[in-house]
């Protein structure tokens, strides 16, 4: 018997048989064998919310959770953090390695160059109410791209392809900052070419009547640490939407855009609103304590705290809390953050949550720092779709040229009636509605 290999016995008939172990996995359609007889459909794995399934083989970034590693096509999230432009990260993450000067130049050159969106774009974003919460006019513009360039369901191409890509790292800004112009009813600022990526973010969102915006240099490097820090995170929920949209050949606009629908939610990107308004229910460091016992018993969580996959300190979270340090000496220091730090201290010592291993994430600090930047909580979730956007694209691209991924479509254990006949209207008898 091979040594890597899985030896299974099945106690039912008691026939043995070897499953190969490849990279620390089985493959699931090996146990497809483990049949008691020819009408046996075979063995399936049954795992809600994929918490021990692979669904595909990677090369785009390392998670070690139990060790608090996170990496970027090898590269470790802190060298990049602190060494890199957010563009530089991007084109990493979807070509593989770092660029060279004349590379760089090129992609920023054509990320500059196709930021403008058509106009009849930002007739569409009109049509929202002057309340419509941004993320959901980012999700729709998003899609609403998706029939200015049809050409992008030719996604087998890799010209059309590349193209898309560039369109997409492009326009987020500009569609980001123009949900904020016109939840403020602003008239929306055009992009400027002569700006860096965040800087000209920053112009789009807070231009006024001066001739040339021109932010902080340290609130656009922190803006840019932050986009490289949310850029890509393996295969999270929303990743997950965006290969599973993607697997159907659906284009990039509109795969984007359910991938952003699944990070609007509280439980994913939506977190960091949520600890803002948590901050803000508890009010004062002299309530702390009252908070984690109702987070204990149950009542609520403690949003910004926790993760599926990091069981140790978020090092997202560690290089946030340095950022939010250099924001506060140009911004003033904010009360919002001497909570959040009296709160991680009480936490990070209390057995409720050193039991079940729960750190803060990335959303803890960055809601603090959005603030401070000047954005209100309803924009937060647009801010980590605008970088996440790269790494969506990075993983769909690996997706679309996998030759091992078909239409994602799993499996399910069916639990409802086998069969039974149709009961004409009169004779029956209602069921009753359970919420
Ligand atoms: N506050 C309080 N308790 C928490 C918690 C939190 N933020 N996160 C997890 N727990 C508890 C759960 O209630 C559970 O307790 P139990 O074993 O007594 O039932 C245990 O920790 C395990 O949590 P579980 O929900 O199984 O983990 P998960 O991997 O399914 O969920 C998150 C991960 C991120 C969804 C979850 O930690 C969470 O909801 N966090 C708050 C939202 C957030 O910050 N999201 C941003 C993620 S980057």
């Amino acid at each position: 018997m091979s040594t890597d290999a899985l030896s299974i016995t099945d106690k039912r008939n008691d026939r043995t048989y070897e499953v190969p172990i490849q990279k620390g996995a089985i493959r699931a359609m090996d146990l497809r064998k483990i049949k008691t007889g020819a009408d046996d459909f075979g063995l399936m794995t049954y795992d809600p919310a994929f918490l021990n399934t692979a669904s595909c083989q990677s090369s785009i970034t390392f998670i070690d959770g139990d060790k608090g590693i996170l990496r970027y096509r090898g590269y470790p999230i802190e060298q990049l953090a602190e060494n890199c432009s957010f563009l530089e990260v991007a084109y990493l993450l979807l070509n593989g390695d770092l660029p060279t000067t004349s590379q760089l130049d090129e992609w920023v050159d054509s990320v500059t160059h196709h930021t403008m969106l058509h106009e009849t774009t930002k007739t569409f974003l009109e049509g929202f109410r002057y309340d419509a919460h941004p993320m959901g006019m980012f999700i729709s513009t998003v899609a609403a791209l998706s029939t200015v360039y049809p050409e992008a369901r030719n996604v087998l191409d890799p010209e059309i392809r590349a193209k898309q890509i560039v369109r997409l790292v492009s326009k987020v800004p500009t569609i980001a900052a123009y949900t904020y112009r016109h939840s403020r009813g602003l008239p929306y600022i055009y992009p400027d070419n002569s700006l860096t990526y965040t800087e000209n973010f920053m112009n789009m969102l807070w231009r006024m009547m001066e001739h040339q915006y021109r932010s902080h240099p340290m609130l656009a490097r922190a803006l840019d640490i932050l986009f490289i820090l949310h850029a890509d995170h393996e295969q999270n929920c929303s990743t997950n939407v965006m290969r599973a949209i993607g697997s159907a050949q659906a284009d990039p606009f509109v795969s984007v855009a359910g991938a952003a629908a699944a990070l609007s939610g509280p439980l994913h990107g939506g977190a960091n609103e949520e600890v803002l308004r948590m901050l803000d229910e508890i009010g004062t460091q002299a309530n702390i304590p009252a908070y984690i016992e109702k987070v204990k018993a149950g009542h609520c969580k403690l949003m910004g705290f926790g993760h599926r996959v990091y069981k140790n300190y978020d090092p997202r979270a560690r290089i946030i809390k340095w950022t939010a340090d250099r924001v506060f000496e140009v911004t003033g220091r904010n009360s919002k953050l001497e909570i959040a730090l009296e709160l991680e201290r009480i936490a990070l010592e209390d057995e409720y949550f050193i039991k079940r291993r729960l750190y803060p994430n990335v959303d803890f600090y960055s809601g603090i720092i959005y603030q401070a930047l000047g954005f209100r909580p309803e924009m937060f979730t647009v801010l980590f779709a605008i970088p996440r956007t790269v790494g969506w694209l990075a993983q769909w691209q690996e997706m679309i040229t996998d030759p091992e991924q078909k239409i994602a479509r799993p499996r399910q254990i069916y639990t409802g009636h086998m069969q039974r006949d149709f009961v004409p209207i009169e004779q029956r008898t209602g069921v009753s509605v359970s919420a």
